[in-house]
């Protein structure tokens, strides 16, 4: 099979990584990439906006699947374009991604189908959010209605950061186009999880759980990032709760999209309130997470591609299900001084070999370059993604902690805690 990749971060790593191990894989493609994807794949200068020079590519190439890695080509109608014209493309049509792609619309559609998810108003009006925000209960989170790279949702606790929060949407216009419309919901209490899922119009095929660090700073302080490390499984996500998240979440989602003329092949993502009454989704996005596709790729046992390609071709239903690695996976994302805000790029990379360190750890790009001086250079914020396996989380952890150790760069930065409270929860169990 001749596959292409579209995106450039540490989760397209993680995706090539994986296709590149499948017999089935014959050449593998990606576009754009970046220097640890070109270990994995042919790189090809496009830029995933550009549907019809994606399109030119898989006709000279002959490609028989693409995988979209990223949320914005899909919210663009990438996959439309291929699909239309015949290709097999992992990743839903545009109207499917709107799940992603406009908060409200995702909570509309919650509402419409039962889905259990926090209450909420919606604003398309300054003045009147601002009014909202004087009075309404705290804490409350505030968020922009469209794509912000996973930093527009603000979590206030106080008045003041509510109404600051208000400001930054509507007056400052911090998110852009984003946040002409804005979302304010209740505050969830409990443990999140992230549940992802195989979708082919009414089949659905969970993945093991994970759970992502989204704060930037240990302790879970500071401003959200796209997410600062990852691991799975999940002790708090039994088979229980996965039967339940399936039933309540995921089910009535691809049933109810099928219902509405949307049809999804791809991958659903759940974010979830693990509350006390139940799951509650937080987000829904239209693509693997990331980081958390670094673990969960090194955790699936099994092959991926043909998952993906009987996903994309409406045969799910008759595809072997996956099976899992026995012990856990994590991954600790390095990122560049200042990030999630402004951050210096280009700065070289030390202790990073062309060869992944061994087969318990693989070190995944995703904000990198390899300008021809034979250096790797930084080339955004999230960095690198490094991914360590092990028989228990603790292992996993003390493993991916010493290759992070070798690494360094002028203002390289990570959390020390990802999977701390995992593993006090554990022994707390025992
Ligand atoms: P989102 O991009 O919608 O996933 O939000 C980013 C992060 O903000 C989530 O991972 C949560 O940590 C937090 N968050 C979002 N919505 C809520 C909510 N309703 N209650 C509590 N925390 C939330
Ligand atoms: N890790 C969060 C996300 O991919 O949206």
């Amino acid at each position: 099979m001749r596959v292409l990749v579209i995106g450039s971060g540490g989760r397209e790593h993680a995706l090539c990584w994986k296709i590149a191990r499948s017999p089935l894989c014959e050449e593998l493609y990606c576009a754009p990439g970046n220097a640890g994807i070109a270990q994995e794949a042919e790189l090809l200068a496009l830029t995933p906006g550009d549907s019809s020079a994606v399109l030119a590519a898989c006709r000279e190439l002959s490609v028989d699947l693409v995988v979209v890695g990223p949320e914005q080509p899909l919210v663009d109608g990438l996959a439309d374009v291929l699909r239309t014209e015949g290709i097999a493309v992992f990743g839903p049509t545009a109207a499917g991604a709107r799940l992603e792609g406009s908060k409200s619309f995702a909570k509309d559609f919650m509402v419409r189908h039962g889905i259990p998810t926090a209450a909420a108003h919606v604003f398309d009006d300054g003045d009147a959010l601002m009014e909202h925000l004087e009075s309404c209960r705290l804490p409350t989170v505030v968020k922009a209605d469209g794509l912000a790279a996973g930093k527009g949702v603000l979590v206030c606790t106080t008045r003041e950061q509510a109404l600051d929060a208000g400001r930054l949407m509507a007056q400052e216009r911090r998110f852009g186009e984003a946040s002409d419309r804005v979302v304010v919901e209740e505050f969830l209490m409990g443990e999140e999880a992230t549940v992802l899922a195989l979708v082919d119009g009414d089949t659905v095929v969970p993945l093991q759980a994970s759970q992502d660090h989204k704060r930037r700073f240990d302790g879970d302080m500071g401003p959200n990032t796209g997410g600062m490390g990852a691991y799975t499984p999940v002790p708090a996500v039994s088979s229980a709760l996965m039967e339940r998240v399936c039933r309540e979440v995921l089910q009535p989602a691809a049933s109810g999209l099928v219902a509405e003329g949307m049809p999804y092949q791809g991958l659903l993502y759940a974010g979830l309130m693990l509350c006390a009454d139940g799951p509650r989704v937080i987000e829904f996005n239209c693509r693997f997470g990331d980081p958390e596709a670094q673990p969960l790729l090194m955790a699936l046992d099994s092959d991926l591609l043909p998952l993906l390609d009987a996903t994309a071709r409406g045969q799910l239903a008759s595809a072997e299900p996956p099976r899992w690695y026995e012990g856990a996976v994590l991954c600790v994302v390095l990122v560049s001084g200042g990030y999630p805000g402004a951050y210096p790029k280009g700065l070289p990379i030390s202790g990073l070999g062309l060869q992944q360190p061994d087969e318990d750890v693989v070190v995944f790009h995703a904000g990198t370059l390899d300008d021809g001086s034979g250096e790797v250079l930084t080339a955004g914020g999230r960095v690198l993604g490094v991914t360590a396996r092990g028989t228990s989380l603790d292992v996993a952890r003390d493993r991916a902690y010493a290759q992070v150790s070798s690494i360094d760069w002028d203002g390289m930065d990570y959390r020390t805690d990802i999977a701390v409270r995992a593993l006090r929860s554990n022994q707390r169990d025992r």
